[in-house]
């Protein structure tokens, strides 16, 4: 997009001509939060005025408190947690992690999925023009999204260390595994000695409703489970949250910036927004509301998503509307590999008033398209 923000508030972002545009994009889920919330900046500012920066070679009694409290929010308060600093870096440990478990290489990954950049993370990426020769030499195999039987084939062989699934598949295009895919996941992953890894970079964090998409599988415990983005409202940090059975010993996994002061401040703010603000039941709500509105319209061919991680299909490609919803609406919003899906990630902090706005607007550019296809 050809614009330069400079300043923000909230679900507001203001850009060097003083132009302001609604977030419903969320600098790719990332805000969490909402731009420049009171607490969060005075969190990041009181701590960035003790002390910024240590390594992990001291003790840092704000890691213990982000690993309670993200325990606590998240329903996962026995599992450890190993702090980084992005979402490719967390999906990178978790497989290397599972390799040392169970120590098996192989990777069951899944059609449309996307784990990050680094080497085996983007070698579990299903996008071969991200994959250089030095990606192709890790062992993944690329499972359809819901066949169990495909799975199960690949893990009867004994080989598969880890199957890699995110909880709501973002830049594929939003599709939801399903509850029953994961449930039988898990119990192929039992079976077969290989740990289930859930990715929830993206959906992770309270932006489906629930803290992590794949809670909506009653039951599911996941051995590993990754987030980034939403979990520092635009501060660099990452998480892995390792199952209290895998054996970790320290220095297994290491990193110098992760888990530092600043970081954790800004990670110890999301959490406490969220809780004090209810920001699950906010996103679950007005993603409800968005989606049953979304769903009338007949232009759209269908709607796809839970809480505030919505896809939205068209016939045709998304990118005349999301030109015009920028230029002519000031409201900024997502893509996804698929070119016919606008995605929407926008901060958990929402209103009613910006979701009328953008379906006003988006009611609005289907019947400017509508008539100049007619004229
Ligand atoms: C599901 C998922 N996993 C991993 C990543 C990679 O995260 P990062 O860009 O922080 O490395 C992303 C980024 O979009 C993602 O959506």
């Amino acid at each position: 997009m050809d614009i330069e923000l400079v300043d923000a508030n909230d679900c507001l972002v203001t850009d060097s001509t003083g132009q302001e545009y609604l977030d419903l994009y969320g600098g790719h889920a990332v805000i969490s939060v909402g731009h420049k919330h009171a607490h969060y900046v005075d969190r990041v500012e009181d701590q960035i005025n003790k002390i910024a920066f240590y390594s992990n070679s001291v003790i840092n009694k704000l890691q213990t408190e982000l690993a309670d409290k993200l325990g606590k929010l998240s329903g996962y308060e026995d599992y450890g947690l190993f702090l980084c600093n992005s979402g490719a870096e967390a999906n990178e440990n978790a497989l290397k992690l599972a390799s040392f478990t169970n120590k098996k290489s192989k990777v069951i990954s899944f059609q449309k999925g996307f784990h990050g950049r680094t080497s085996r993370a983007i070698a579990a990426t299903d996008s071969p023009k991200y994959h250089s020769s030095a990606d192709t030499v890790h062992d993944v195999q690329f499972v359809e999204l819901g066949n169990l039987q495909m799975v199960e084939e690949a893990l009867k062989k004994g080989d598969v260390s880890a199957v890699i699934i995110e909880g709501l598949q973002g830049l594929g295009g939003i599709y939801d595994p399903g509850a029953d895919f994961l449930l039988g996941l898990r119990a192929l992953c039992t079976r077969y000695e290989t740990l289930l890894i859930l990715d929830e970079v993206q959906s992770g964090y309270g932006r489906t409703g629930k803290f992590f998409a794949h809670q909506y599988a009653t039951g599911l415990k996941p051995d590993i489970i990754t987030v980034a983005k939403g979990m520092g409202n635009g501060f660099p940090i990452a998480g892995v949250l390792i199952a209290p059975h895998i054996p970790a010993w320290y220095g297994m996994l290491g990193t110098t910036f992760g888990g530092n002061h600043l970081a954790c401040s800004a990670g110890i703010a999301v959490l406490d927004i969220i809780k004090e603000e209810s920001l699950m039941k906010n996103a679950s709500e007005l993603g409800a509301y968005l989606i049953r509105e979304l769903q009338q319209l007949t232009e759209v061919k269908e709607v796809r998503g839970r809480g505030l991680m919505i896809g939205i299909e068209l016939e045709t490609a998304i990118a005349p509307m999301r030109k015009q919803l920028v230029k002519e609406h000031h409201i900024l919003t997502g893509v996804a590999a698929n070119p016919n899906v606008l995605r929407l990630l926008p901060p958990l902090t929402l209103k009613k008033e910006h979701a009328d706005q953008f379906l006003t607007a988006l009611k609005a550019v289907f019947m400017n398209q509508t008539e100049k296809s007619s004229s």
